[in-house]
């Protein structure tokens, strides 16, 4: 039994979608959210400064007495923690091993679509990770370099979507696949959209989740679980503005956010 509370974190608002599941699954669990609002986008940068500011978010989450991180950023878990998994005495985990898993868990013909940022996908790690898990299965990978600022905008449910989802959906509707790993944690938001591209018989596996799945089986089995009866509580911290973050946060959170949020400094960790 472990009362002290998780750290999660990503580049921005994302990484809501799997604290979400987090509240969902342990819901007694406290959180301490670090969004890296000030340094969004982690998807077109180079593999080097993903790497320096996921230390940095890191140290900042360590700074708490935190018990366990879930990197729930696909660009962040790709691109940077295989870097950094030796650094730390904290247990980390990130969203690629967990959807990965899931992936192969669910996939009936071996063929699995990967969508992502373009960090995502030229860090090749989904494709590295599912080939290991079985050399059989193909995978496509198709970096959606449009769907975050749709989503940031408000327009995951329009046409515009939808146009752009056509276009970067049709290799791996294509190649037959029966699964595909939304891999950035920006894209459970376009599910609906993303849905009518490939139709019902797809099994779309929300990255976030899978890892909150996942960081709940590996609390359990080394006993970090809590034991609090009530509801835990969630902090907020951004390295932008607070301003706007409860309305899109919300989005993400598919509730109203119910705790403090606040900006820190994240050159100083
Ligand atoms: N959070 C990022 C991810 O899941 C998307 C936004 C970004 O490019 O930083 O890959």
């Amino acid at each position: 039994m472990d009362n002290r509370p998780i750290g999660i974190f990503d580049s921005g608002l994302g990484g809501l979608t799997c604290v979400r599941e987090v509240m969902n699954i342990m819901p007694n669990e406290d959180i301490i959210y670090f969004g890296d609002t000030g340094r969004v986008p982690y998807g077109t940068r180079s593999s080097s400064t993903i790497v320096k500011y996921v230390r940095q978010d890191i140290n900042f989450l360590r700074s708490f007495d935190i018990k366990f991180i879930i990197i729930a950023c696909g660009t962040a878990s790709s691109a940077a923690l295989p870097h950094i998994t030796t650094e730390y005495d904290t247990d980390i985990i990130g969203v690629v091993d967990a959807a990965s898993k899931r992936a192969a868990a669910e996939t009936k013909n071996g063929i699995i679509g990967v969508l992502g940022t373009r960090g995502t996908v030229n860090s090749g790690k989904y494709a590295e990770k599912l080939k290991k898990l079985d050399p059989g299965f193909k995978v496509i990978s198709t970096a959606c370099p449009m769907f975050v600022p749709v989503v940031e905008n408000g327009y995951a449910d329009t046409k515009i979507a939808e146009m752009l989802a056509e276009e970067y959906l049709e290799n791996i509707v294509k190649s037959g696949a029966d699964t595909i790993i939304l891999g950035c944690t920006h894209y459970p938001l376009l599910r609906k959209t993303i849905r009518k591209i490939v139709g019902s018989s797809v099994t779309l596996i929300d990255s976030g989740a899978a890892a909150a799945d996942d960081a709940k089986s590996i609390m359990e089995t080394r006993g970090l679980l809590t034991d609090k009866a009530e509801k835990g509580r969630a902090k907020y911290y951004v390295s932008d503005t607070v301003h706007g973050f409860e309305e899109l946060g919300s989005l993400f959170l598919s509730k109203k956010i119910d705790g403090d949020v606040s900006k820190i400094d994240i050159e100083k960790y």
